[in-house]
């Protein structure tokens, strides 16, 4: 018995250090009830057919359609929101909390995402209110980090992801690092088809983990998964997610179409060969 319990203690203990995180954000998408239908349909035929033994996958649907996602593939995979609102409840009009999030199913959360950054004022301030939020909640923030193409073509890359990780960490505790996901997302990259060069990617991961280490020591740091984010497909998903050893990917457009979606998810579950 106690034998039993050790093993499978243990199996969940290298599941966890193995998993990777292929995570689907459908943005703004899926209009109607008969366009959710339609997209939970073909994901639900696409993903019968398959097994991921080490990747765990999670989409993000719009919050509208967060309680149906969960009751239709929550069995099978992880359902995440897109954005919450740190305050747990109250007078806020038009804010949704993780409290409300979580409670209608939602496992991960997006948060600091370019777009957000970008349309709707969201710093690394907000950020780190956000994530201290949804941790304190037991949820398990996907913290978005990466530099625009005017950072990048004056050489402040490492200096833009290292100001967003210590401000949005800021007093973040340790002990929760395990359930913190960092995605490195050039903004420029996001939407565009380019992608960096797996070199880059690669010394984007080293700096975002010294941070981390920086922030956490070594022990904890080492349990913040580092995923990748931007113009992530079929064709791009070796040089941006296996070349550097990345723990996963974000997925943005691709994610509209299950079969594209759950193929690079099948690319990234199979077994590196050394
Ligand atoms: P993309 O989006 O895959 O369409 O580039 C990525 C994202 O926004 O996270």
């Amino acid at each position: 018995m106690v034998c039993e319990k050790a093993h499978k203690h243990q199996k969940s203990q290298i599941n966890k250090i193995m998993a990777k995180l292929v995570v689907g954000n459908l943005k703004m998408n899926l209009l109607s009830v008969v366009e959710r239908e339609r997209y939970l349909n073909l994901f639900r035929k696409e993903i019968e057919k398959k097994e991921f033994s080490r990747t765990e996958v999670c989409l993000c649907p719009p919050i509208i359609h967060l309680e149906v996602f969960k009751k239709e593939l929550g069995e099978k995979i992880a359902i995440g929101a897109q954005n919450i609102f740190w305050e747990r409840e109250g007078s806020f009009t038009g804010e949704i909390s993780v409290a409300m999030v979580k409670n209608f199913g939602a496992e991960y959360v997006i948060l600091g995402h370019s777009e957000r950054r970008k349309y709707f004022g969201e710093n690394n301030k907000t950020v780190n209110l956000k994530i201290q939020s949804a941790l304190k909640t037991g949820m398990k923030p996907i913290a978005c980090v990466g530099e625009t193409i005017e950072e990048k073509k004056r050489n402040q890359t490492m200096m833009v992801i290292t100001r967003q990780l210590k401000e949005s960490l800021f007093e973040v505790n340790r002990t929760k690092a395990e359930n913190i996901t960092i995605a490195y997302e050039p903004v420029w990259a996001v939407g565009s088809d380019q992608v960096p060069t797996s070199n880059d990617i690669m010394s984007a991961k080293i700096l975002i983990r010294k941070v981390l280490i920086e922030l956490f020591e070594k022990k904890y740091a080492e349990e913040v998964r580092i995923i990748y984010g931007g113009s992530v497909s079929t064709q791009t998903v070796k040089e941006t997610c296996l070349d550097p050893a990345m723990d996963g990917v974000l997925i943005g457009r691709e994610s509209l179409t299950p079969y594209e979606f759950l193929k690079i998810t099948e690319i990234i579950n199979r077994p590196v060969a050394f």
